[in-house]
């Protein structure tokens, strides 16, 4: 795919989609709104994925399907080129959705009033996955010196009591972006280690890497920490298919694997959708030049809204950005409330973005952009902002 692609603006209006349709409704029913909240991407999914629909939709037959060696080779030949990493078949479990994934991993390792450790600000619907699951989900602020994120291992200890049982890593970290450094990753499995914690590493960001910025899954980590490891991956972000509905975990240990195996077959779920499965395969064997184009596409992307959001409001701290398509900026230099937000942003502007509040009741200056869009349409955000900034 040629950058020309990700330039094409496709209509996502009218196509029962929840970042233009939902949000539109849910932000007041009027269709001027330029989402730039929900996180997927406003790009074509890579020509491999959409000539293998196009092969299925003629085939005509959508019946039940299952997973084949094919599926597992195209997981272990990616984490193979992309990770270094060596993943035995026999280790993968098919999931249908990540959130999912990690409602039923908490259900079956810890216990109603067993506590389970998040980084914040998080994503919301992996919090949800605990806590309406009957779990009690325990908040441990990253720390920010108005500048960057960063991790220490002294708060988790400072969090773990005798009932924690899981902890949620997401890395790169939604809504920040951070990667974190493998003596990082080490420091947190050997806290896992310690404490006896499953540890549920959601590396579904992990692709789309910014410029410079080099990753290390879990599963690179050293074989003593594999035992607690939980990885839960998925496709979904990198090659716009999180409609599909499928992800993946990576469980080395047989007893845990076995035990989340029984969890998937006991909500009646085992094996993926026709569409899923081919998206899959042709994701991970046939889109690597994807990948590279769109990353840099998203680096341009980036350098552009930097610069205009540098004069927009020149007080706003875009935090840096180290993976995933989506930008975590910091208003509180600018506004002085998350009304006085959407009023700029939502009622006058009309652009929709997420609200830092969402991921962080500490973050209610702050919003979350997703800038995997056409350039043309972030040139359409950033010139509407600028309207209302002169106006006002
Ligand atoms: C960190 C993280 N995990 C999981 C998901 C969703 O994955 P799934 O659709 O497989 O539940 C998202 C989507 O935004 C995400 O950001």
């Amino acid at each position: 795919m040629n950058n020309s692609q990700f330039d094409e603006i496709v209509e996502r209006r009218g196509t029962n989609c929840a970042k233009w349709d939902t949000f539109d409704v849910l932000l007041g029913g009027e269709k001027d709104l330029i989402h730039v909240g929900c996180a997927d991407m406003d790009f074509k999914a890579p020509e491999p994925i959409l000539k293998e629909f196009h092969r299925l939709a003629d085939h005509g037959v959508f019946g039940y399907s299952d997973i084949f060696d094919d599926f597992y080779s195209a997981i272990e030949r990616f984490y193979r080129h992309h990770h270094n990493v060596a993943i035995k078949h026999e280790h993968m479990v098919f999931c249908p959705r990540i959130n999912i994934g990690c409602g039923l991993v908490a259900e079956a390792f810890t216990r109603p009033y067993e506590e389970v450790l998040i980084h914040s600000p998080s994503y919301g619907p992996l919090r949800q996955a605990i806590e309406e699951n009957g779990r009690k989900l325990v908040e441990v602020p990253l720390r920010y010196d108005g500048v960057e994120y960063s991790l220490n291992i002294a708060d988790l200890e400072q969090a773990v009591t005798k009932r924690t049982k899981m902890l949620i890593l997401v890395n790169p970290h939604n809504p920040t972006t951070r990667v974190f450094t493998k003596t990082e990753l080490e420091q947190i499995a050997q806290f896992c280690l310690d404490h006896d914690l499953i540890l549920f590493a959601d590396e579904i960001h992990s692709d789309l890497l910014a410029k410079d910025v080099t990753f290390t899954s879990v599963l690179e980590l050293d074989e003593k920490y594999q035992k607690n490891i939980i990885l839960a991956s998925s496709p979904a972000k990198t090659f716009n298919i999180p409609g599909l509905v499928g992800s993946f975990m990576i469980i080395s240990n047989d007893k845990l694997r076995a035990r989340v195996a029984d969890e998937i077959s006991r909500i009646g779920e085992h094996n993926p959708n026709v569409f899923f499965n081919a998206a899959l395969i042709a994701a991970y064997t046939k889109c690597d030049d994807y990948i590279a184009s769109l990353r840099c596409y998203l680096d341009d992307n980036e350098a552009y809204l930097r610069k205009e959001f540098a004069t927009l409001f020149p007080k706003s701290h875009i935090i840096k950005r180290d993976g995933s398509y989506l930008l975590w900026i910091d208003l509180s230099q600018c506004f002085t409330s998350e009304e006085q937000i959407r009023e700029f942003f939502v009622t006058k502007a009309r652009v929709g973005i997420y609200f830092g509040s969402q991921f962080s009741k500490d973050c209610s200056l702050f919003i979350r952009f997703n800038m995997a869009a056409p350039r043309k349409v972030l040139e359409e955000v950033m010139s509407r902002l600028n309207k209302v900034k002169q106006s006002s």
